[in-house]
């Protein structure tokens, strides 16, 4: 039904159609965030015409930087991470209004040099300006980022309009519960939650936004999404990769808090919440934050619900790789994690009594993302052989990535005069269906942004509740250290403590 609040010209056009006159500032614009996704994702957006006629861009950070060399180093960051090749005139629309200033993050003065560039702005485009401030730093600057916004206005430009300011917020959001109870709190005090839009740029991602089609678009899965009929679920976020040239942030983090606090726990919600009375934002995130609050606290230490590893030397791909103590910039001490799964059970009508295992880690044997929702096994008496049973479970496997789509497994008669049975899968493959040019993660992100609909970003209450559960297992590593760390080789599946949390239920990881 068209949404009777806007423009009457606007009436049955694609809400992407009606963004307003916008100014997107970057905090953090000479990052490398900013140049492989961000201004290619601007760029795609100016490419499909969805960039509103009054766009403009202002790069803000501390070094010195002209603006003529901020649109040079621009133009060669599309060109070379833009997932197509750049079109002169679409790049030229944004380019022309492309402009940079040099400030600090905790100096007032440069946030009222950014508000008269603004004002001037709007006075050459002769209209009211929504200011998007991106913050795309470290988090060490969050806090004096927001607090400059509130203190030199910029925060409460147009407040109340279309074209409120907005703020979105890069991750990792706070480091423990505390911190992220603290960020909160800070931003709390300088804008309203409408305004502010926390990234986790896996809900980007069309195959996450497809999950929530597939479950609810499709009569048949809804009957059988329950404790009934789903034995265990799997969801894995899988890198090949080892910690490259991030050594230096990810010895202060580790992979449950770069991974699992925030894209795993986000696939778990979106899979495992109750049906929203809508797909407006707060029914979708109201149902996500009910299902994290339904999480049994962990049990931690020996026979617990949650493993970790850290990766030692072994080959990928065939090729050697080094250990993670042997990496650049990696304490050879280093009692960091880069391999954690947990052991979830959500305690709610639903899903009692069905376990939810989550992983995520580094130097693993394939990259690849999935959702793997297994079902009980029929019961296999027709089927059984010499008196054993060997049905495979029926699996509904959703890729996130690479190679998006989803599989179902089923058990299929082999040829033949006898009756044998073959687990078999029917793929649907997003490139082959529909193409490969799907829009990125990012241009979708800073799209919803800019017409003010969160529904693909964390609200506040969803971080602090992921947190709460998080941090006890945080703190019970950091008191262990060693203890419990455990090897396994890079280009393995993980380490032996993971697999012990599936076996001790009678199941095993999936390798997808
Ligand atoms: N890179 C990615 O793929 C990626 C993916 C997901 C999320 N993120 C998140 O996005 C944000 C930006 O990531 P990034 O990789 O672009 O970061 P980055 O390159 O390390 O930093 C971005 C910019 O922030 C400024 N900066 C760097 N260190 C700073 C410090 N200690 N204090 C103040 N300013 C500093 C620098 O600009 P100036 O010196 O010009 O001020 C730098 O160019 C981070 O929160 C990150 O966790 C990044």
């Amino acid at each position: 039904m068209a949404d009777p609040s806007r423009h009457p010209f606007l009436q049955g056009l694609s809400k992407y159609r009606g963004a307003p006159a916008t100014v997107i500032v970057i905090f953090g614009a000479s990052g490398d965030l900013t140049a492989r996704k961000l201004l290619p994702a601007i760029y795609n957006l100016s490419h499909d015409n969805l960039l509103p006629p009054d766009f403009y861009l202002i790069g803000f950070g501390r070094k010195p930087v002209l603006e003529e060399e901020f649109r040079g180093h621009a133009e060669a960051a599309i060109k070379e991470f833009s997932r197509r090749e750049i079109n002169p005139a679409a790049w030229s629309r944004v380019a022309r209004n492309t402009f940079y200033l040099t400030g600090g993050y905790d100096e007032r003065g440069a946030f009222d040099r950014l508000h008269v560039l603004i004002q001037k702005l709007e006075a050459q485009a002769g209209r009211a300006l929504q200011s998007l401030f991106y913050i795309s730093t470290p988090p060490t600057v969050f806090q004096p980022i927001i607090e400059n916004l509130g203190a030199s206005g910029l925060a409460q430009r147009h407040f109340g309009s279309p074209q409120q300011s907005k703020a979105v917020i890069e991750k990792p959001f706070g480091r423990d519960l505390a911190s992220a109870r603290e960020l909160n709190r800070v931003i709390a005090g300088v804008l309203q939650e409408a305004q502010v839009f926390r990234i986790d740029h896996y809900l980007g991602k069309e195959t996450v936004q497809d999950l929530l089609v597939q479950r609810f678009a499709n009569a048949i899965f809804e009957p059988l999404w329950n404790r009934n009929y789903v034995d265990c679920v799997q969801i894995t976020v899988a890198e090949d990769g080892g910690v490259g040239s991030r050594a230096g942030y990810y010895e202060q983090s580790g992979c449950l808090r770069d991974m699992i606090q925030n894209h795993t726990m986000q696939l778990l919600a979106l899979t495992a919440m109750e049906p929203p009375v809508s797909l407006e934002a707060e029914a979708i995130r109201d149902e996500k934050v009910k299902l994290l609050r339904a999480i049994q606290p962990l049990a931690l230490g020996p026979g617990g619900d949650v493993a970790r590893g850290q990766y030692a030397s072994g080959l990928v791909g065939g090729q050697p790789a080094p250990g993670y103590r042997e990496e650049d910039g990696v304490n050879a001490e280093s009692t960091t994690e880069t391999y954690a799964s947990l052991r979830l059970a959500i305690n709610n009508w639903r899903w009692a009594g069905v376990p939810f295992y989550l992983r995520s880690g580094k130097r693993l044997a394939r990259r690849v993302s999935e959702i793997a929702i297994q079902f009980k096994c029929p019961p296999g008496t027709l089927f059984a052989q010499d008196g054993q049973f060997d049905l495979a479970a029926n699996t509904l496997a959703f890729q996130i990535q690479p190679d998006e789509g989803s599989t179902v497994l089923l058990n299929a008669k082999i040829p033949g005069l006898e009756t044998r049975t073959q687990p078999v899968k029917m793929h649907f493959r997003y490139a082959t269906t529909f193409g490969s040019n799907t829009p990125e993660a990012y241009e979708r992100l800073v799209l919803d942004a800019m017409i003010s609909d969160g529904t693909l970003f964390i609200r506040g209450d969803e971080t602090e509740a992921s947190w709460r559960l998080i941090t006890p297992v945080l703190e019970h590593w950091q008191a262990q250290q060693k203890e419990g760390l455990d090897s396994y080789a890079a280009g393995s599946w993980g380490p032996k403590a993971a697999d012990d949390l599936l076996v001790s239920h009678g199941h095993e990881w999936r390798k997808p």
